[in-house]
Parts: C-alpha cells; sequence; structure tokens
C-alpha cells in the first residue's frame, strides 16, 4: 500500500483543514495517508513514504513560515529529487505569489511537482475538492 505524508504547518487552521482534506483523498484511492506538523519531520523520516505533500499558509511577506516549516523545508527539499510531491497552503490578501515562488524553488530542485492547491481562508467547496484531488493524485 502506498504511504503518504502530509507534512504541514497552520497557525489559525485553514491550512490543517486542507491537510485533512488532502489525506481524505489519499485514504479514498486505498492508500496510507499520515498527518504530520512540520516540527516533527524531518530527513530521517523521509524513506517511510513513497510521496509527499507539504501544507504551509502564505506568511512574512509572501514566505514561507520561518520557524519551523521553512528550517524543516529546506533540509528536506534537496533529497526529494525525483519524488513525488504536491503542494498547498492557504493565503489572504494577496494573490497567492507565495506558491508561485514555492513551486519555482521546489521545481528548481528536481522535485516531481504533481500539483498544488492554494485557499483563500478556510477552504471553500472548490478548493475542498482540490485537496480531495490531490490527495488522490499523490495516491495513484
Ligand atoms: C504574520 C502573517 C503574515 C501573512 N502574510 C501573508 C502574505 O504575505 N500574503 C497573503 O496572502 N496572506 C498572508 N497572511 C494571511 C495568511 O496566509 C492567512 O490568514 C491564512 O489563511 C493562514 O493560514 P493558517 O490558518 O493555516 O495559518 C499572513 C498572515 C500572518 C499572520
Amino acid at each position: 500500500m502506498k504511504n503518504v505524508a502530509i507534512v504541514y504547518w497552520s497557525g489559525t487552521g485553514n491550512t490543517e483543514a486542507m491537510a485533512q482534506l488532502v489525506a481524505e483523498g489519499v485514504r479514498g484511492k486505498g492508500a496510507h495517508a499520515e498527518l504530520i506538523c512540520a516540527s516533527d519531520f524531518g530527513p530521517n523520516r523521509l524513506d517511510a513514504f513513497d510521496a509527499y505533500a507539504f501544507g504551509c499558509p502564505a506568511m512574512g511577506d509572501e514566505e514561507l513560515e520561518d520557524s519551523e516549516f521553512l528550517p524543516m523545508y529546506d533540509e528536506v527539499e534537496p533529497l526529494l529529487a525525483g519524488k513525488p510531491v504536491a503542494l498547498f497552503g492557504s493565503y489572504d490578501w494577496n494573490d497567492g505569489e507565495w506558491m508561485e515562488l514555492w513551486e519555482d524553488r521546489a521545481v528548481s530542485a528536481g522535485l516531481e511537482l504533481v500539483d498544488s492547491v492554494i485557499a483563500k481562508d478556510y477552504p471553500d467547496d472548490e478548493a475542498t475538492s482540490e485537496c480531495v484531488r490531490l490527495g488522490a493524485l499523490l495516491a495513484a
């Protein structure tokens, strides 16, 4: 059975809700999903999984959260070259630029970017189905 890591940071719960929906999509395809807080993940946990979803809201000025998420992500990204990875996260006042920047760095690092999903604040119906679809893609 495929094992999918869903690693996320969420300050007010919006990205966490997305993570749970991604997990629903993975499980709907009969694969195993593990939800993991960013501070509990690192290079030593990579081998246990076949595919990865990373979730982080837009923070700073169109940046990834820099106390827990970014240090973890900086460490694991170089080790994920060639691996299937999906990105997701919530934002509010801008237009999703942080995700474009994140996708660019992931592709430059050689990750196999499956897809990404962004949600303005709490995931609405459209973002909900997109998150479930993302999980299903990772489980395929
Ligand atoms: C310190 C801080 C910085 C933020 N920076 C941005 C930003 O640059 N662009 C944006 O669109 N939203 C920004 N936001 C809004 C959050 O991305 C938004 O509230 C999101 O839904 C939070 O997700 P969460 O509930 O998973 O923490 C910021 C919020 C905070 C608290």
